[in-house]
C-alpha cells in the first residue's frame, strides 16, 4: 500500500483555535483602538480598562478533545480516520440516527397537542419514572419501597453536576473527597472541581496487562477515610474500555461496605457495552440491592444517539429503613431547587423520544434491536482489528482490544505515537492513546492496523 502524503501544516502540533488572527489584522486592530482612544480623548492608548486582565482571566487552553475534532475536520486527506470522538459512527463512519429514534420523531412532530411549554423542575414525569426503572430494574425493591427519586437533567454532564453540587453542599463537613479511577473521563475532574469536592484517585488500569488493576484499587478503597465519594463507571468505562467482573463489582462492594464509602455511579452506556441492558447495570443493581445509599447519573447520549438533544437524568437512592422515603422525599426537594438555581428545567424534545420509547413496549423492543446493531458492530471491528495487527505480526500483545468493552479501547501506545500516526497517516485519538471502536469500519481498519503497526515499529 502506499503511504500517505506527509502533512506539512502546522495543526498537528496544536490544534489552537481557529479564531486567532493573524499579526496584519491585530496590528490594524491595535491601529483602530489608538485612533478610537485619541479622539476620544481616552488618557491610555494601549491599555483598555477591564476587571479582567490576564493575572485575573488567563487565557485557558482548548478543550482537548473539541481540538482534536476541528482538526480532524480540517484536514484534507481523503483517508483520514476519526477515532477521537465518542459518538457512534456507521459502517460509512456517518452519524447514525436509530431508526426506532427516527420513528419516536415522526410520532412526536405529527402530535398535535405537541406543544413547547416548560417542563416541570423536576422533568418529564413519564421520562424520568422510565428512566428510573431503567436503570434500577423495573422490579427493583427501592422504586418498590418509594426510596428513589430521579431528576432530568441536561445529559450525563448535567447529572454528574448536579449530583456534584448536592453533594458538595450537603455533606457534613469537612467535605469528604471524590475518589476518581486512574485515568477517567477528562470532564470529571473539572466539573467536581467546580462545585470544589476534594478530588483523589484511585488505581484502575495496569499499563502491564492492560486490564483492571484490581488490587490496586480495593487496598485504595481500604484506606480511603470513612464517607468518602467514589466515583464509579457502571459500564463500558471511558477511557479505558476495561469493566470490573460481577466477582470484582462484588469485592468493591464488599469493601466500600465496610469502610462506609459512598458510591456515585456514572452511567453513559448502558445497553452500548454489550447490547443487553439489564447486563450492563450488574454493578449498579447489585450496590442498590446489597442496601448501599447512592446516587447515579444516567445518560442518553449514546444508546438513544441522542447527543445533541441532552435527555439524562439524576437518580438518589436512600438506603433501606423506616426513614427512606422520607429521607428521599427531602433530598428530591432539595434538589428540586438546585436545579430550578442552574437551569430552571431540562430541555423537552430528547426526553419526549426517549420516554416514547421506554414506555411502549414495541418501540421499547425495537430500541433493543438498535442497540445490538451498535454494540455488535464495535464487537466486530474489536475483532477485525485484531486479527489486522495478527495478520501483520505487530510487536506486542494486543489481546486486550478484544477483552475491552464499550465505545473505546486504550491501544497502550505513547503520546509520541498519537502524534506520529496523525503526522504521518492522518489517523486521530486522543493523547493518551484512547481510540473510539465506533470510527473503524470495514473501509478503514486495514488502513489503521498498517497505521498502527508502522508506529509501533518505528516510534519509540
Ligand atoms: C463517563 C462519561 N460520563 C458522562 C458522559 C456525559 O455525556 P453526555 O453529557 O453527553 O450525556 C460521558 C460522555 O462521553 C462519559 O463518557
Amino acid at each position: 500500500m502506499p503511504s500517505p502524503p506527509k502533512r506539512s501544516d502546522s495543526s498537528l502540533r496544536s490544534t489552537s483555535s481557529s479564531s486567532s488572527s493573524s499579526p496584519s489584522q491585530t496590528n490594524a486592530s491595535t491601529r483602530l483602538t489608538q485612533i478610537r482612544n485619541h479622539t476620544m480623548g481616552s488618557a491610555s492608548t494601549d491599555t483598555p480598562p477591564t476587571l479582567f486582565d490576564a493575572n485575573v482571566v488567563p487565557q485557558a487552553p482548548e478543550d482537548p478533545l473539541f481540538g482534536l475534532m476541528a482538526a480532524y475536520r480540517k484536514d484534507p486527506f481523503e483517508k483520514k480516520v476519526d477515532l477521537g470522538i465518542g459518538a457512534y459512527r456507521d459502517n460509512n463512519a456517518k452519524p447514525w440516527v436509530l431508526p426506532v429514534v427516527k420513528k419516536a420523531d415522526e410520532i412526536l412532530r405529527n402530535d398535535p397537542n405537541l406543544n413547547h411549554e416548560y417542563l416541570p423542575i423536576a422533568g418529564l414525569p413519564e421520562f424520568t419514572s422510565a428512566a428510573q426503572k431503567l436503570i434500577l430494574g423495573g422490579d427493583s425493591p427501592a422504586i418498590q419501597e418509594g426510596r428513589a427519586c430521579s431528576l432530568q437533567t441536561i445529559s450525563g454532564t448535567g447529572a454528574v453536576h448536579l449530583g456534584g453540587l448536592f453533594l458538595s453542599k450537603f455533606l457534613p463537613k469537612p467535605t469528604p473527597a471524590i475518589y476518581l479511577s486512574s485515568p477517567t473521563w477528562a470532564n470529571h475532574n473539572q466539573i467536581f472541581t467546580n462545585v470544589q469536592l476534594p478530588i483523589k484517585s484511585y488505581p484502575y488500569f495496569s499499563a502491564k496487562t492492560k486490564m483492571l488493576d484490581c488490587d490496586g484499587l480495593l487496598s485504595t478503597l481500604k484506606s480511603a477515610p470513612e464517607r468518602s465519594i467514589i466515583l464509579l463507571h457502571a459500564c463500558a468505562h471511558n477511557p479505558t474500555g476495561v469493566d470490573p467482573t460481577p466477582d470484582q463489582w462484588k469485592q468493591i462492594a464488599e469493601i466500600m461496605r465496610e469502610r462506609k464509602l459512598f458510591p456515585f455511579f456514572d452511567c453513559a452506556y448502558q445497553g452500548f457495552a454489550s447490547g443487553d441492558l439489564a447486563q450492563d447495570n450488574f454493578s449498579i443493581r447489585y450496590f442498590v440491592e446489597q442496601g448501599f445509599e447512592l446516587v447515579i447519573a444516567q445518560s442518553f447520549a449514546k444508546n438513544f444517539g441522542l447527543y445533541g438533544e441532552r435527555a439524562g437524568a439524576f437518580h438518589f437512592v436512600a438506603a433501606p429503613g423506616a426513614n427512606a422515603q422520607d429521607v428521599a422525599k427531602r433530598v428530591s426537594s432539595q434538589l428540586a431547587i438546585l436545579q430550578r438555581s442552574e437551569i430552571s428545567n431540562p430541555p423537552a424534545y430528547g426526553a419526549r423520544i426517549a420516554s416514547l420509547i421506554l414506555n411502549d413496549p414495541q418501540l421499547f423492543k425495537e430500541w433493543e434491536h438498535d442497540l445490538r446493531t451498535m454494540s455488535g458492530r464495535i464487537i466486530e471491528m474489536r475483532k477485525s482489528l485484531k486479527a489486522e495487527l495478527d495478520r501483520l505480526g505487530t510487536p506486542g500483545t494486543w489481546d486486550h482490544i478484544t477483552s475491552q468493552i464499550g465505545m473505546f479501547s486504550f491501544t497502550g501506545i505513547s503520546e509520541k505515537q498519537v502524534l506520529a500516526i496523525r503526522e504521518k497517516w492522518h489517523v486521530y485519538m486522543t493523547k493518551n492513546g484512547r481510540i473510539s471502536m465506533a470510527g473503524l469500519n470495514t473501509g478503514n481498519v486495514h488502513y489503521f492496523a498498517e497505521a498502527l503497526d508502522d508506529v509501533v515499529r518505528h516510534v519509540q
